[in-house]
């Protein structure tokens, strides 16, 4: 449960801030199941694990930093995974599409406030 509140509500006023959609889930504890009755969530992680699981594994730290710990807004997503950065190469549109892209969004909000 630690830091559940606090990120939650920095990545949803983050995401309020910036003009994205933020559905403020806190009626109940979602750690240790991720709700994946979600489509967008479920697909999200799907792609996710083909595609950033081996460096973020589970959202976590491997050869790239966790993705689960900080609000990370969906932009700078987007463009970390269009640019790349250091080591982590730069995923074009023919690998993953925009909207398979956009759902890994959805899927990386739904861990950390799972986490
Ligand atoms: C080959 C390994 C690799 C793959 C595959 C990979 N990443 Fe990364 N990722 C990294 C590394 C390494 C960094 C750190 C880059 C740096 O700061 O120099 C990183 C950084 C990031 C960051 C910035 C994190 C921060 O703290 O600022 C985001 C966001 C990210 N990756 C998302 C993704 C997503 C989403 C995918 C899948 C579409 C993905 N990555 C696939 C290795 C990878």
């Amino acid at each position: 449960m630690k830091r559940f509140n606090r990120t939650g509500m920095t990545a949803c006023a983050l995401a309020l801030g910036l003009g994205m959609a933020c559905s403020g889930r806190r009626s109940e504890p979602l750690r240790g199941s991720l709700d994946i009755s979600d489509p967008k969530v479920a697909h999200g992680q799907t792609v996710y694990m083909n595609r950033c699981d081996k460096c973020h594994p589970g959202g976590d730290a491997g050869l790239g930093p966790s993705l689960n710990n900080k609000p990370l807004p969906g932009f700078l997503i987007d463009f970390q995974v269009r640019h790349g950065l250091g080591a982590m190469p730069a995923i074009t549109d023919e690998v993953v599409p925009k909207a398979d892209l956009d759902d890994i969004v959805v899927y990386l909000k739904a861990l950390r406030r799972n986490g």
